[in-house]
């Protein structure tokens, strides 16, 4: 049985919520939770019995009953956090994406290391057995070779504004892709090789987000090509007309002899679909979806207990990171990108 850790979860928003009952149904005390907005903290530490708050990281982070510190804050915060709880003595888990640069995220890997703590990073849709179920497909060669995988995301102008500032979380390319690339290659089980992609700045015309000294690219068509052959591509805008009834398309793989489509990563339905086509014949696959986030942070509680290695750290962000970094210069330069 895994120890009981004590956690100390900083940001009470979106994701600071998911961790805080992640945390909890993974079996750990979250003891403290930290935000700066006082209102959200005082509802989403009520709802989940959570004993003690604080506005400040650094008063929550240096309580010496403190196992672990959860960072559920935006991009800019994940480095100034990180080397606090490590220069503390803390084992962290950050959310993705791991810094606002890979000079950030080499000085927090230098402290992390300097500090003989575990960090563990918030992929957790990488867990969702829809991936680990078309994985084990490919590897059964259902499909064939050489393979496909598209996915899609189109949402309107993010109601968090940040999202877009090219100073703050740098857009979808940075924030968002790095899940689906992940889970590309997870699939694949190859690392990409090339890339190239079109985007631009669609909603640069946008009062909401007018404030921002620089936006970052809000729309892309990417293509990826990988060591194996296989192919990934991705279409992805934040910047759709407000109120729009455009919909996603499923995520799809594809290969000489079938394919499947489905919402492979999706974490917050309760059951999964996917459809799966070998030749003519096509079948209907159901699958249930687990809490994520309870899913990582028991991974995450083992690696400690046993001192091994962490499920996703450093190495696979700044893999994604780069990957992000070269869509955004193949879009800046019109050329092609190689990824070593
Ligand atoms: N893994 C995933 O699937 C996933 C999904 C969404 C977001 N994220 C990531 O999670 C992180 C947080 O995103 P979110 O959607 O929860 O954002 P959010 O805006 O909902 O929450 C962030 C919270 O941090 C608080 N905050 C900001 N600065 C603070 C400070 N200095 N001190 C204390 N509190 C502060 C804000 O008041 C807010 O409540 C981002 O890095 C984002 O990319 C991950």
């Amino acid at each position: 049985m895994c120890k009981r850790y004590n956690v100390a979860v900083i940001g009470a928003g979106d994701m600071g919520a998911r961790h805080v009952k992640g945390w909890i149904e993974a079996g750990h005390h979250v003891m403290i939770l930290v935000d700066m907005d006082e209102q959200r903290l005082r509802k989403v530490a009520e709802e989940n019995n959570v004993p003690y708050t604080a506005t400040d990281y650094k008063e929550a982070v240096s309580r010496p009953e403190v196992d672990i510190v959860s960072i559920c804050l935006p991009l800019a915060f994940h480095m100034p956090v990180t080397l606090y709880a490590a220069g503390q003595g803390k084992h962290i888990f950050c959310e993705k994406p791991l810094a606002s640069s890979l000079e950030q995220a080499q000085q927090m890997e230098e402290a992390v290391h300097n500090a003989g703590v575990k960090f563990g990073l918030g992929f957790q849709r990488n867990l969702s057995p829809g991936i680990a179920v078309v994985k084990k497909w490919v590897e059964e060669d259902k499909f064939g070779r050489p393979l496909v995988i598209s996915s899609d995301l189109l949402q309107e102008v993010r109601p968090k504004r940040v999202m877009h500032d090219k100073n703050g979380n740098q857009g979808p390319i940075v924030d968002t892709c790095c899940h689906y690339f992940l889970m590309w290659q997870t699939i694949l089980q190859s690392k990409p090789r090339k890339v190239y992609a079109s985007g631009g700045i669609f909603a640069k015309d946008r009062p909401e987000i007018a404030h921002f000294e620089q936006l970052a690219v809000d729309t892309a068509v990417i293509t990826v090509e990988y060591e194996s052959g296989d192919i990934g591509t991705m279409t992805i805008s934040w910047a759709l007309a407000k109120d729009t009834k455009m919909t996603n398309r499923n995520d799809r793989l594809f290969g000489p002899k079938g394919g499947v489509q489905g919402p492979f990563n999706i974490f917050t339905i309760p059951e999964l679909e996917l459809k799966l086509m070998e030749g003519d014949q096509s079948e209907r696959v159901a699958i249930h979806q687990l809490n994520l986030h309870a899913e990582q942070f028991k991974l995450f509680a083992q690696a400690l207990q046993d001192d091994s290695q962490e499920y996703i750290s450093f190495s696979t962000g700044k893999e994604m990171m780069k990957l992000s970094y070269a869509v955004l210069e193949s879009i800046e330069t019109g050329k092609a990108v190689y990824v070593s």
